[in-house]
């Protein structure tokens, strides 16, 4: 059951080593959700004689994008701030007076949990549109243990309404609320750390973020988050290096994280800490850009030493309003000078390494899940070169072709 041969098609496997690993003329054949087999279509083996065959009219076709780093679901907006830092009121100023995290933590606690679902679910509807089978959502707009777990419970429910794969990501490290002013050691204890062991006990938790910076957590406190988090056997990652450089990545590192997210402050001689725990580098141009962000990554650094470089939206009210992906990959280029292949690799294979799914998902290959996304487009540097438009033509989830 279930089974398709999809032929006529150009294969940007992102596997193997021609560029992009692309394959001309292709056949792609899937049983149960799974790449049984993949090559040129003059090839195909015999026992698919029986299998039907989807011809795709010469489409582009690529593993399905990931997104790897969301913050999508909040409540309310701060399109205000946005006038503000117009103005000239820095991102720093603005949380440090009480707006930025901590008003969006106002709208999330007051927002019903249908709410936050419906909003949510116009962010996720976008990333769709996208060619995006897997979203990776964060907490952190809620900080008391009640409503971050709210948060990921409705993040959650996601899967339930639309076809996508959803990664929870517990993020209580976000801010201070203003009930634990001037006591951060107690909200990271009682509230970063007990809530996670009960988020964690609820099979709510798929990995632990927090934000290292100034104006979030020091080194230390979230030393004692990651700690809770390997004595419970879950992955890190961290926002490290968004505004200056305390070292996050190095601390990551040390603990194996999946991620070091946005490094625009990162030390290019600590490139190296991440490449030996194989941490994946999460660049986020949608931030760079909106906080009109001068400092760049270490991007010709982290090539050098073979880390792992993905692009992600970062999805938020803040610091990030945005919600396509295919325009992150093309701000990582123009912005990062990240190649159009590189930017692919970052929405594709090294995405899902940074949610820890690469035996599941990121490229073409066998025993892969067969999430694809089939596109109108020449090739495969298009995809990061146009920006916005309607490039997709449909998905195939599950190994079933959904039109558009
Ligand atoms: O990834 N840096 C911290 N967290 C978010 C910003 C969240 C917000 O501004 O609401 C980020 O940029
Ligand atoms: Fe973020």
């Amino acid at each position: 059951m279930s089974e398709r041969v999809y032929s006529g098609c150009t294969a940007v496997t992102m596997a193997g080593d021609a560029p992009y690993g692309l394959i001309e003329d292709a056949a792609i054949v899937t049983t149960a959700g799974r790449i049984v087999w993949v090559g040129r279509n003059r090839d195909l083996p015999g026992w698919c004689a029986h299998i039907p065959n989807i011809g795709l009219g010469g489409a582009l076709v690529t593993p399905a994008l990931i997104d790897c780093h969301t913050h999508l679901v909040f409540g309310g907006d701060r399109s205000k701030e946005f006038a503000m830092r117009l103005s000239g009121a820095t991102y720093e100023e603005i949380a440090r007076a009480g707006g930025g995290i901590r008003s969006t933590v106002g709208a999330t606690r007051t927002a019903s949990d249908d709410e936050l679902l419906a909003g949510a679910l116009r962010r996720v509807d976008d990333l769709l549109a996208d060619g995006v089978a897997v979203i990776e959502v964060k907490s952190g707009y809620g900080l008391t243990i009640e409503d971050e777990m709210r948060m990921l419970q409705v993040a959650r429910r996601i899967e339930q309404h639309r076809p996508v794969r959803i990664r929870t990501t517990w993020l209580a490290a976000h801010a201070l609320p203003a009930e634990y002013a001037d006591r951060a050691d107690d909200y990271v204890a009682d509230v970063a750390i007990e809530g996670l062991k009960r988020a964690h006990q609820e099979g709510l938790v798929d990995a632990v973020d927090g934000f290292c910076e100034g104006i979030g957590f020091t080194p230390h406190q979230m030393r004692r988050v990651f700690e809770a988090a390997s004595e419970l056997g879950l992955p890190v990652k961290l926002h490290a290096e968004q505004l200056s450089d305390l070292k996050g990545a190095v601390l990551a590192a040390e603990f194996g994280a999946l991620s070091a997210d946005h490094l625009e402050y990162l030390a290019p001689e600590d490139a190296h800490h991440l490449a030996r725990s194989g941490t994946v580098a999460v660049l986020l141009p949608g931030a760079y850009f909106a906080l009109r962000e001068t400092k760049l990554p270490p991007v010709e650094a982290l090539r050098e030493h073979g880390v792992r470089m993905a692009v992600a939206t970062d999805a938020n009210p803040g610091s990030s309003p945005l919600s396509s992906l295919r325009l992150a990959m093309g701000m990582a280029c123009t912005q990062f000078r990240l190649t159009p292949e590189e930017a692919l690799a970052g929405a594709t294979r090294n995405a899902a390494a940074a949610l820890g799914l690469e035996k599941d998902y990121g490229t073409i290959e066998l025993g892969k899940r067969t999430e694809l996304a089939v596109w109108d487009a020449p090739g495969p540097d298009f995809l990061s070169y146009w920006l916005g438009g309607d490039l997709l033509r449909g998905r195939i989830i599950h190994g079933e072709f959904h039109e558009r």
